[in-house]
């Protein structure tokens, strides 16, 4: 088979790599894809919300498949293009990748169909939702934009001050467009939170390893939000019994109120879950696998990931069986210095080999470009260092040796990444 995977950064890296162990797979191609990627795959430079781009590459390739992995392309309908001009696509089409697209919609959906997550008010206008805000008097609250705004959409706020703010920058000046038309305001809740990908063919559904992401960039959850800083597998938080319980009161019932909407999901569906000391709770839903997740729980994976792709897009998942690899998995992120806020690109990067690996690991490339026989930073997460072994001790311990193997100019990670996974008392 020709796959054609789009996006370019360590998510798509991982799922490349992944889908590389595949006998089905003959060439891999990836739009726009990285310097680490290129080594896998061959990239175009189709933009990952080009859909007219990237179904003009699919045809020019003869794509068998293609695996559409960002958020912007499905919720703007990459995949309904893909399958109207013939070709199978792995991802929601855009009736059902709304349920990350809207805020709104997905608290709606939850609160129709009982599925618990912290209760909620919507507001398209500032005013109603300051004086709301100010009759509730309640701080923490949690505040956010309606549509999708680069993982920058949710704003904590500790007093009136800061949630007067938050709701003027997102309604009024409009930082984040249109996606700040509406606002959630909602109850904070408190909890170990969960990470939890789950393969659906929008009838049967079959989570993946669960995990935990780190999204603060400094130790000790300090400063502020990344698109995350590390991530390890399994989270020890998510046990036997609160799977079950996910399962019955979250996952299955997410995907029949979908299906009843008219909004079949067919892909990777993420829940953000909080374990509260009510119940685990959502805290989100995307529409596709999470990064940097997918760099800890697909190297976990032992079936094949071509026959889960085929499985979701055939609707017949229930006769697939996926198997794990019992092991631990730990990555952890390098960024350039300054990120998320202000940050150089360009500076080469030492320590990788020819492919841009390290012996031993896998180094998941998120911004970088291959250029003058050498790697070089090309955005604000730059690699994904990725262990796994028996025990997540020992994969944290490997996957801190290899990142002390690679260096570049202001290069920054986290030290604390999986404490609070190794914290875990039964
Ligand atoms: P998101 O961008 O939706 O992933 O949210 C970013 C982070 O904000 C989450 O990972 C949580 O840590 C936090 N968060 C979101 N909603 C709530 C909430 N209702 N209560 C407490 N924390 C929240
Ligand atoms: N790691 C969080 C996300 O992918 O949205």
């Amino acid at each position: 088979m020709n796959i054609l995977v789009v996006g370019g950064g360590g998510r798509e890296h991982a799922i490349i790599m992944k889908l590389a162990e595949s006998s089905k797979v003959d060439k891999l191609y990836c739009t726009p894809g990285n310097g680490g990627i290129s080594k896998y795959a061959e990239c175009f430079t189709v933009k990952a919300t080009d859909i007219e781009g990237v179904v003009e590459t699919a045809k020019k390739i003869s794509a068998d498949m293609v695996v559409v992995a960002p958020d912007d392309p499905l919720v703007m309908g990459m995949v309904d293009a893909l399958n109207e001009a013939g070709f199978p696509a792995f991802g929601p089409d855009k009736a059902a990748a709304i349920i990350e697209g809207s805020k709104v919609f997905s608290k709606n959906l939850m609160l129709k169909y009982n599925i618990p997550t912290a209760g909620y008010q919507v507001f398209d206008n500032s005013s109603e939702a300051i004086s709301f805000i100010k009759k509730e008097n309640k701080f923490p609250t949690v505040i956010k934009a309606d549509g999708l705004a680069l993982g920058k959409g949710v704003i904590i706020a500790q007093n009136l001050k800061e949630a007067e703010d938050a709701v003027n920058s997102i309604m009024e000046d409009k930082i984040f467009g249109n996606s700040g038309l509406n606002v959630v305001v909602e109850e904070f809740l408190t909890g170990p939170e969960v990470s939890v990908l789950c393969f659906t063919d929008g009838k049967t559904i079959k989570p993946m390893v669960s995990s935990m992401d780190h999204k603060r960039i400094n130790d000790n959850d300090q400063g502020p939000n990344t698109g995350g800083m590390g991530t390890v597998a399994p989270n020890p938080y998510y046990t036997e019994n609160v799977a079950e319980q996910c399962m019955n009161e979250i996952f299955i019932p997410t995907i029949e109120a979908m299906a009843t909407e008219n909004r079949k999901f067919k892909g990777c569906l993420y829940f953000g879950l909080m374990l509260t000391p009510d119940g685990p709770k959502v805290i989100e839903y995307n529409c596709r696998f999470g990064d940097p997740e997918t760099q800890v729980v697909l190297p976990l994976l032992k079936t094949d990931l071509v026959d889960i792709f085929d499985a979701v897009i055939n609707e017949n998942l229930s006769e697939l069986n996926i198997e794990w690899k019992n092991e631990s998995a730990a990555c952890i992120v390098i960024a350039s210095g300054g990120y998320p806020i202000k940050y150089d690109t360009g500076i080469v990067i030492d320590g990788l080999n020819e492919k841009g690996q390290l012996d031993d690991y896998i180094v998941y490339h998120a911004g970088t470009k291959y250029e003058d026989g050498c790697f070089k930073t090309s955005g604000g997460r730059v690699l994904g260092v990725t262990a796994t072994a028996a025990e997540l001790k020992n994969a944290l311990d490997k996957a801190y040796s290899a990142v002390k193997q690679i260096n570049f100019d202001k290069m920054h990670y986290r030290n604390d990444i999986g404490q609070r996974a190794l914290a875990y008392k039964a």
